[in-house]
């Protein structure tokens, strides 16, 4: 009886370790900053981008004629509506992610992370690897391509849960490579690599 609880108790120690491990092995949000220790021009020109500026229309009094002809009310605050929050900052409930204004300051506003994967871990390899890595092995540890792969700019630019779409006004379709081209809404013009000490 005794030796059988004790594999019970075994087994339980060994699926809350695996549970662990999974749970580590999730990648977290890190925060722009960090990114811009490295990639400097891009977090220059970033901070000036609307992406960046993105929570700041959640509040009273921002785009007024906007919020209007979406039946929304131009006087209130919509900085801590769960309905508005999650595309107007970065990483919204994951780990590491935004939480609320004052817990996750950094996490405010559309980050290098919403476009580019929570960065925990490939942060790590384009530190080791430098100019050295693959697009595969970078994808493998979280990174995400929005030039590749539409659904990273469609989470919020889906019409579905954003009052902006476009039978309000059809200039709220999203054109997924027209947008890619409009560079200068989150990345400074020109293409070119930026790595700087
Ligand atoms: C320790 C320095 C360092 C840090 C920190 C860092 N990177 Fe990088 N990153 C590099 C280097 C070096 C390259 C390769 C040269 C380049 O494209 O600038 C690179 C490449 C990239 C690329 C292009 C990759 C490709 O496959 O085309 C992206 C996108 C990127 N980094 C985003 C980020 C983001 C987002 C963060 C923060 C979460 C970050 N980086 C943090 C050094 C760093
Ligand atoms: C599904 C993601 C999503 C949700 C949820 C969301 N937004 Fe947005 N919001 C966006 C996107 C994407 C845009 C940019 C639309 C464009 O310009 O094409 C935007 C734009 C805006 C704008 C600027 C519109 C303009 O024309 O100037 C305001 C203001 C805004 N959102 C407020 C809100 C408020 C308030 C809520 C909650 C009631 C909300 N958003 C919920 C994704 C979202
Ligand atoms: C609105 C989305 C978006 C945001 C926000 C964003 N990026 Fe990017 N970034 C892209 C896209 C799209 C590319 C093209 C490569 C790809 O598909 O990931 C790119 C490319 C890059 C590259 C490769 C060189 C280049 O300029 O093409 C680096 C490095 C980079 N981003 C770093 C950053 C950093 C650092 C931040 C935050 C300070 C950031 N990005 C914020 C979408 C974004
Ligand atoms: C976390 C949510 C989020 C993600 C991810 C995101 N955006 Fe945005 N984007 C916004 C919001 C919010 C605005 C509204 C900013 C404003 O009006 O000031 C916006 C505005 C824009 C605009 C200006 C309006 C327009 O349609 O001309 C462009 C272009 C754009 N985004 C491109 C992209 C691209 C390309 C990607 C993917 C690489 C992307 N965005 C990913 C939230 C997001």
């Amino acid at each position: 009886m005794k030796k059988r609880h004790a594999t019970a108790v075994l087994f339980v120690i060994f699926f809350l370790t695996m549970a662990l491990q999974a749970a580590e092995a999730k990648p977290k949000y890190v925060g722009s900053k960090k990114c811009g220790g490295c990639h400097k021009s891009e977090q220059l020109a970033w901070q000036v981008s609307i992406h960046a500026k993105a929570f700041d229309l959640l509040k009273p009094g921002k785009r007024k004629k906007a919020k209007k002809r979406a039946e929304l009310d131009p006087e209130k605050d919509y900085t801590a509506d769960k309905k508005c929050v999650k595309c107007h900052v970065t990483g919204y409930g994951e780990k590491g992610g935004y939480k609320d204004i004052k817990s996750t300051p950094n996490m405010l506003g559309v980050g290098c992370e919403s476009c580019h994967g929570p960065g925990s871990k490939y942060v790590i390899l384009h530190d080791e690897k430098m100019y050295g890595f693959g697009r595969s092995e970078a994808k493998a540890l979280g990174q995400t391509y929005g030039s590749e792969d539409e659904s990273v700019c469609i989470k919020c630019h889906g019409d579905k849960d954003s009052p902006f779409h476009e039978k309000i006004d059809p200039k709220y379709k999203f054109d997924w490579k027209a947008a890619l081209a409009k560079r200068k809404t989150f990345h400074p013009k020109k293409k070119k690599s930026s790595f700087a000490f």
